[in-house]
């Protein structure tokens, strides 16, 4: 496994993370929980990522259970939690958003789900434009302090949120957002490689999540949408639709195409799609996600890739993409 350091902080991530969105309490139970989790730890993860909403908290309760049931020492790896949405399906106004009220309840109550002292990343799960942002800042900072959260950080913000965020931070000697979680993969790159650069001039990391598209990236969807895959989960039909609707057949032309590229590297196309965001030195960590501890396994081999991407490689790789930021018809 390669560490990185998140941004200019002094906390090494491993390149490859583990989070739990959609499959802990979707497609895995506790007990797959725990085997997914060990299988990335003993490939060198350190990292696990979680949020209030996943499952509505279940996802937090089974990682929590987890993490007790494999009782690896607490100092060996992170985890983390992410507030704005809420837990429940229908939050009251004081249950959801970044007002100090639910930044540090969200808090407390992650804390007892995961069975942890303390979060050691905490994100402001997307920006609340209904709570000024020196709130947001100075909770964060409040929850620093009080030792329930190491490092605060941000989802899908805009560049001018997190400039606004780090202005009010360094006026009010306060602590600035360290990391930022956006989504990135061959298909998604505008974010990660031109909106933030700004940002990783300021000290911020990167904690990117859907690296594979959430499986479009793994060529799974080229006859359709195999049973017990992600595009099928009850109440995941947004996420098909929104799929479907965005170059959908382009996207699975080009991940065909990757195939044979990948298969030259001696790899998956999945392991291209995980190397390829890791060759970016923005990125502190990719977040990866799995259904089954066999994913975990092949996903978490993808550093294997790494050093056989050479500039020929991603120069291909980028003329079956195209779609390179900035340049011309991106
Ligand atoms: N901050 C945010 O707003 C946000 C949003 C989304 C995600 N995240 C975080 O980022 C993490 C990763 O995102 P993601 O789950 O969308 O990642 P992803 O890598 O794009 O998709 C993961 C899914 O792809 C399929 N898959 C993964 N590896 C595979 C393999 N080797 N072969 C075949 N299928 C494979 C699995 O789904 P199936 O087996 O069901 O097909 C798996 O659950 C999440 O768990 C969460 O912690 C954060």
């Amino acid at each position: 496994m390669e560490y990185r350091r998140l941004g200019n902080a002094g906390l090494k991530v491993s390149a490859l993370s583990l989070g739990s969105w959609v499959t802990f309490g979707n497609q895995v139970d506790k007990k797959l929980a725990a085997e997914c989790m060990a299988a990335a730890y003993d490939k060198g993860c350190n990292f696990f990522d979680n949020a209030e909403t996943y499952a509505r908290g279940e996802s937090e309760e089974l990682m929590g259970a987890a993490l007790k049931q494999l009782s690896w020492d607490r100092d060996s790896y992170s985890v983390s939690s992410k507030a704005f949405f809420g837990r429940v399906s229908d939050p009251k106004p004081t249950q959801r958003g970044l007002s100090r009220k639910h930044l540090v309840e969200a808090c407390d109550q992650a804390l007892t789900r995961l069975q942890v002292e303390y979060l050691d990343l905490y994100y402001c799960h997307r920006p609340d434009p209904e709570t000024p942002v020196e709130e947001t800042v100075r909770a964060m900072n409040d929850l620093i302090q009080r030792g329930k959260v190491l490092y605060w950080g941000t989802s899908e913000w805009s560049k001018e949120e997190l400039l606004a965020a780090h202005k009010v931070a360094r006026q009010q000697h306060l602590i600035p957002p360290q990391m930022e979680q956006p989504q990135y993969n061959m298909f998604t790159r505008e974010r990660c490689e031109v909106e933030y650069q700004e940002l990783y001039a300021l000290g911020m990391g990167t904690t990117i999540y859907s690296p594979l598209a959430s499986g479009v990236l793994t060529g799974k969807y080229r006859d359709g949408i195999p049973d017990g895959s992600r595009l099928g989960v009850k109440g995941y039909e947004w996420l098909r639709d929104l799929l479907q609707s965005r170059d959908w057949e382009s996207n699975l032309a080009k991940t065909e195409k990757l195939r044979s590229i990948a298969g030259d590297l001696g790899g998956s196309v999945a392991q291209l799609a995980l190397a390829w965001c890791l060759v970016n030195p923005s990125i502190s960590s990719v977040i990866t996600g799995a259904s089954r501890a066999a994913q975990v396994e092949e996903n978490f081999t993808a550093l294997d890739l790494l050093a056989k991407l050479t500039p020929d490689v991603l120069a291909a790789i980028e003329e079956i993409l195209d779609n390179k930021p900035g340049a011309p018809g991106a």
